[in-house]
Protein backbone atom coordinates (compact mmCIF):
# COMPACT_ATOMS: atom_id res chain seq x y z
CA UNK A 1 0.00 0.00 0.00
CA UNK A 2 2.83 2.20 0.81
CA UNK A 3 4.11 1.59 -2.67
CA UNK A 4 6.56 -0.96 -1.90
CA UNK A 5 8.04 -3.66 -4.19
CA UNK A 6 9.02 -6.64 -2.87
CA UNK A 7 11.04 -8.59 -5.39
CA UNK A 8 11.02 -12.90 -5.33
CA UNK A 9 14.63 -13.65 -5.17
CA UNK A 10 16.09 -17.06 -6.24
CA UNK A 11 19.58 -17.81 -5.37
CA UNK A 12 21.49 -20.88 -7.55
CA UNK A 13 24.54 -21.87 -5.55
CA UNK A 14 26.98 -23.77 -7.68
CA UNK A 15 29.49 -25.02 -6.21
CA UNK A 16 32.86 -27.38 -6.76
CA UNK A 17 34.10 -27.19 -3.28
CA UNK A 18 31.87 -27.82 0.07
CA UNK A 19 33.17 -24.24 1.01
CA UNK A 20 31.66 -23.10 -2.14
CA UNK A 21 28.24 -24.73 -1.09
CA UNK A 22 27.43 -21.33 1.51
CA UNK A 23 25.10 -21.84 3.93
CA UNK A 24 21.42 -20.96 4.19
CA UNK A 25 22.94 -18.68 7.10
CA UNK A 26 25.00 -17.01 4.56
CA UNK A 27 22.67 -16.54 1.79
CA UNK A 28 19.87 -14.84 4.73
CA UNK A 29 22.76 -12.68 5.62
CA UNK A 30 22.97 -11.06 2.24
CA UNK A 31 19.13 -10.83 1.85
CA UNK A 32 19.63 -9.13 4.85
CA UNK A 33 21.84 -6.69 3.17
CA UNK A 34 19.98 -6.22 0.43
CA UNK A 35 17.20 -5.30 2.69
CA UNK A 36 19.01 -2.63 4.86
CA UNK A 37 21.09 -0.84 1.95
CA UNK A 38 17.49 -1.00 -0.11
CA UNK A 39 15.60 0.15 3.01
CA UNK A 40 18.00 2.73 3.97
CA UNK A 41 18.29 1.12 7.65
CA UNK A 42 21.82 0.05 7.37
CA UNK A 43 23.92 1.53 10.39
CA UNK A 44 26.34 3.01 8.78
CA UNK A 45 23.51 6.01 6.92
CA UNK A 46 24.96 7.91 9.87
CA UNK A 47 28.45 8.34 8.06
CA UNK A 48 26.88 10.26 4.58
CA UNK A 49 28.33 13.37 4.76
CA UNK A 50 25.50 16.56 5.62
CA UNK A 51 26.46 17.75 2.30
CA UNK A 52 24.76 14.38 0.63
CA UNK A 53 22.06 13.95 3.31
CA UNK A 54 19.85 16.11 1.76
CA UNK A 55 19.84 14.08 -1.70
CA UNK A 56 19.94 10.67 -0.02
CA UNK A 57 18.00 8.01 -0.98
CA UNK A 58 16.55 6.90 2.32
CA UNK A 59 14.04 3.96 1.76
CA UNK A 60 14.12 3.27 -2.10
CA UNK A 61 11.41 1.29 -1.33
CA UNK A 62 12.47 -1.92 -3.05
CA UNK A 63 12.97 -4.88 -1.01
CA UNK A 64 13.98 -8.50 -1.63
CA UNK A 65 12.34 -11.56 -0.66
CA UNK A 66 13.84 -15.24 -0.71
CA UNK A 67 11.70 -17.62 -2.86
CA UNK A 68 14.02 -20.38 -2.86
CA UNK A 69 17.35 -21.95 -2.94
CA UNK A 70 18.83 -24.17 -6.02
CA UNK A 71 21.89 -26.07 -5.27
CA UNK A 72 24.20 -27.86 -7.87
CA UNK A 73 27.46 -29.52 -8.03
CA UNK A 74 29.89 -28.99 -10.71
CA UNK A 75 33.12 -29.31 -12.13
CA UNK A 76 34.00 -25.64 -13.23
CA UNK A 77 36.59 -24.71 -11.38
CA UNK A 78 36.83 -21.12 -12.32
CA UNK A 79 34.06 -19.02 -14.28
CA UNK A 80 34.44 -16.41 -16.53
CA UNK A 81 31.77 -13.54 -17.23
CA UNK A 82 30.16 -14.82 -20.36
CA UNK A 83 26.97 -16.39 -18.33
CA UNK A 84 28.07 -20.13 -18.78
CA UNK A 85 26.93 -20.43 -15.13
CA UNK A 86 23.56 -19.09 -16.63
CA UNK A 87 22.93 -23.19 -19.16
CA UNK A 88 22.72 -26.20 -18.05
CA UNK A 89 24.37 -27.02 -21.02
CA UNK A 90 27.21 -25.12 -20.05
CA UNK A 91 27.38 -26.87 -16.52
CA UNK A 92 25.42 -24.22 -15.18
CA UNK A 93 22.35 -23.99 -13.69
CA UNK A 94 19.13 -22.91 -15.92
CA UNK A 95 17.35 -19.32 -14.76
CA UNK A 96 14.29 -20.10 -12.89
CA UNK A 97 11.69 -18.06 -13.95
CA UNK A 98 13.79 -14.71 -14.94
CA UNK A 99 10.48 -12.66 -16.00
CA UNK A 100 9.08 -12.96 -12.90
CA UNK A 101 11.95 -13.88 -10.23
CA UNK A 102 15.21 -12.15 -9.52
CA UNK A 103 17.98 -14.45 -10.41
CA UNK A 104 20.89 -14.86 -8.65
CA UNK A 105 23.98 -17.49 -9.36
CA UNK A 106 26.56 -17.98 -6.78
CA UNK A 107 29.66 -19.51 -8.13
CA UNK A 108 33.36 -20.31 -7.02
CA UNK A 109 36.02 -18.00 -8.12
CA UNK A 110 35.53 -16.01 -11.17
CA UNK A 111 39.51 -15.06 -11.76
CA UNK A 112 39.40 -11.98 -9.22
CA UNK A 113 35.56 -10.84 -10.68
CA UNK A 114 33.51 -9.84 -7.11
CA UNK A 115 30.42 -9.76 -9.78
CA UNK A 116 28.35 -8.78 -12.48
CA UNK A 117 24.84 -7.83 -13.42
CA UNK A 118 22.38 -7.95 -16.33
CA UNK A 119 20.57 -4.29 -16.93
CA UNK A 120 16.71 -3.90 -17.65
CA UNK A 121 17.53 -4.64 -21.40
CA UNK A 122 17.81 -7.91 -20.34
CA UNK A 123 14.58 -8.53 -18.50
CA UNK A 124 13.11 -11.58 -18.54
CA UNK A 125 15.65 -13.38 -20.87
CA UNK A 126 17.22 -16.76 -19.98
CA UNK A 127 20.47 -14.62 -18.87
CA UNK A 128 18.56 -11.82 -16.52
CA UNK A 129 20.24 -11.67 -13.38
CA UNK A 130 23.47 -11.34 -10.95
CA UNK A 131 26.31 -13.43 -10.43
CA UNK A 132 28.93 -13.44 -7.22
CA UNK A 133 31.40 -14.91 -6.15
CA UNK A 134 30.82 -17.27 -3.07
CA UNK A 135 33.47 -15.26 -1.02
CA UNK A 136 31.75 -12.24 -1.14
CA UNK A 137 27.89 -13.38 -1.05
CA UNK A 138 26.68 -12.13 2.29
CA UNK A 139 28.63 -11.45 5.45
CA UNK A 140 32.03 -13.21 4.72
CA UNK A 141 36.03 -12.84 5.69
CA UNK A 142 36.83 -11.62 2.74
CA UNK A 143 37.73 -7.98 3.87
CA UNK A 144 37.49 -5.49 2.73
CA UNK A 145 34.36 -6.65 -0.08
CA UNK A 146 32.97 -9.05 3.27
CA UNK A 147 29.61 -6.90 4.23
CA UNK A 148 27.61 -8.37 1.14
CA UNK A 149 27.72 -4.94 -0.51
CA UNK A 150 28.60 -6.46 -4.23
CA UNK A 151 24.94 -7.62 -3.88
CA UNK A 152 23.98 -4.09 -3.30
CA UNK A 153 26.04 -2.50 -6.05
CA UNK A 154 25.06 -5.54 -8.65
CA UNK A 155 21.54 -5.17 -8.06
CA UNK A 156 22.03 -1.46 -8.32
CA UNK A 157 22.91 -2.59 -12.48
CA UNK A 158 20.06 -5.03 -12.27
CA UNK A 159 17.43 -2.02 -11.52
CA UNK A 160 19.42 0.48 -14.18
CA UNK A 161 21.75 2.36 -12.28
CA UNK A 162 24.91 2.77 -13.78
CA UNK A 163 28.54 3.28 -12.39
CA UNK A 164 28.48 6.58 -10.81
CA UNK A 165 31.52 7.87 -12.76
CA UNK A 166 29.15 6.91 -16.21
CA UNK A 167 32.32 4.66 -16.98
CA UNK A 168 34.29 7.34 -18.64
CA UNK A 169 36.09 10.67 -17.58
CA UNK A 170 33.40 12.74 -16.42
CA UNK A 171 31.03 10.67 -18.01
CA UNK A 172 27.27 10.51 -17.07
CA UNK A 173 25.04 8.23 -15.05
CA UNK A 174 22.16 9.99 -16.12
CA UNK A 175 21.43 10.80 -12.41
CA UNK A 176 21.58 14.50 -11.35
CA UNK A 177 21.97 14.36 -7.74
CA UNK A 178 25.62 12.09 -8.08
CA UNK A 179 28.14 14.49 -8.70
CA UNK A 180 29.82 13.87 -12.20
CA UNK A 181 33.13 12.50 -10.87
CA UNK A 182 36.36 11.93 -13.54
CA UNK A 183 37.23 7.94 -12.82
CA UNK A 184 35.83 5.01 -10.07
CA UNK A 185 37.52 5.43 -6.84
CA UNK A 186 38.76 2.21 -4.79
CA UNK A 187 39.63 1.85 -0.97
CA UNK A 188 38.47 3.95 2.09
CA UNK A 189 38.83 7.47 0.70
CA UNK A 190 38.51 10.66 3.16
CA UNK A 191 35.57 13.03 2.50
CA UNK A 192 35.89 15.31 1.04
CA UNK A 193 37.20 15.17 -2.41
CA UNK A 194 36.96 17.00 -5.22
CA UNK A 195 36.92 16.75 -9.46
CA UNK A 196 37.49 19.08 -11.66
CA UNK A 197 34.93 18.57 -14.57
CA UNK A 198 34.36 20.75 -17.20
CA UNK A 199 36.23 23.50 -15.28
CA UNK A 200 33.72 22.94 -12.38
CA UNK A 201 35.07 21.38 -9.02
CA UNK A 202 32.40 19.51 -7.34
CA UNK A 203 32.61 17.18 -4.38
CA UNK A 204 32.09 14.07 -5.07
CA UNK A 205 29.69 10.92 -3.44
CA UNK A 206 32.18 8.48 -3.58
CA UNK A 207 30.82 6.96 0.03
CA UNK A 208 27.59 5.66 -2.99
CA UNK A 209 26.78 2.39 -3.63
CA UNK A 210 28.02 2.28 -7.51
CA UNK A 211 31.15 3.48 -7.02
CA UNK A 212 33.68 1.03 -6.32
CA UNK A 213 35.16 1.98 -2.98
CA UNK A 214 35.68 -1.01 0.03
CA UNK A 215 32.28 -2.22 1.41
CA UNK A 216 32.63 -0.21 4.48
CA UNK A 217 32.92 2.78 2.54
CA UNK A 218 29.91 2.76 0.49
CA UNK A 219 26.65 3.52 2.48
CA UNK A 220 23.94 5.38 0.29
CA UNK A 221 22.20 5.57 -3.06
CA UNK A 222 20.96 9.11 -3.83
CA UNK A 223 17.29 10.12 -4.49
CA UNK A 224 17.94 10.34 -8.22
CA UNK A 225 18.54 6.54 -8.30
CA UNK A 226 15.67 5.64 -6.65
CA UNK A 227 13.81 6.90 -9.41
CA UNK A 228 15.40 5.00 -11.77
CA UNK A 229 14.89 1.97 -9.51
CA UNK A 230 11.43 2.67 -9.41
CA UNK A 231 10.68 3.65 -12.67
CA UNK A 232 12.26 0.29 -13.96
CA UNK A 233 10.25 -1.80 -11.52
CA UNK A 234 6.81 0.47 -11.85
CA UNK A 235 3.67 -1.50 -13.43
CA UNK A 236 4.84 0.23 -16.63
CA UNK A 237 8.76 -0.79 -16.28
CA UNK A 238 10.93 -3.09 -17.81
CA UNK A 239 10.41 -5.04 -14.43
CA UNK A 240 7.11 -5.26 -13.68
CA UNK A 241 6.90 -8.80 -14.05
CA UNK A 242 8.82 -9.27 -10.54
CA UNK A 243 6.09 -7.19 -8.78
CA UNK A 244 3.41 -10.12 -6.82
N1 LIG B 1 33.51 -4.76 -9.87
C1 LIG B 1 32.14 -5.06 -9.69
C2 LIG B 1 31.24 -4.36 -10.74
O1 LIG B 1 31.65 -3.55 -11.49
C3 LIG B 1 31.65 -4.87 -8.27
C4 LIG B 1 32.33 -3.92 -7.35
C5 LIG B 1 31.75 -4.04 -5.98
N2 LIG B 1 32.39 -3.23 -4.96
C6 LIG B 1 32.34 -3.54 -3.65
N3 LIG B 1 32.84 -2.73 -2.75
N4 LIG B 1 31.82 -4.66 -3.25
O2 LIG B 1 30.06 -4.60 -10.93
ZN1 LIG C 1 29.41 -2.30 -11.38
CA1 LIG D 1 25.48 12.26 -11.94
Amino acid sequence: ADGTVEIPVVVNVLYRTSAENISDAQIASQIATLNKDYGGTNADVTNIPAEFASVAAGDTKIRFRLDRVVRKSTTVRSWRTNDAMKKSSSKGQDAYQPASYFNIWVVGDMGGVLGYATFPESAGLWNDGVVIAAKYFGNTSSAPYNLGRTATHEVGHYLNLRHIWGDGNCATDYVDDTPTQQDKNFGKPTYPQYDLCGGVNRSIQFMNYMDYVDDAAMYMFSAGQKARMQAITSTSGPRAGLRV
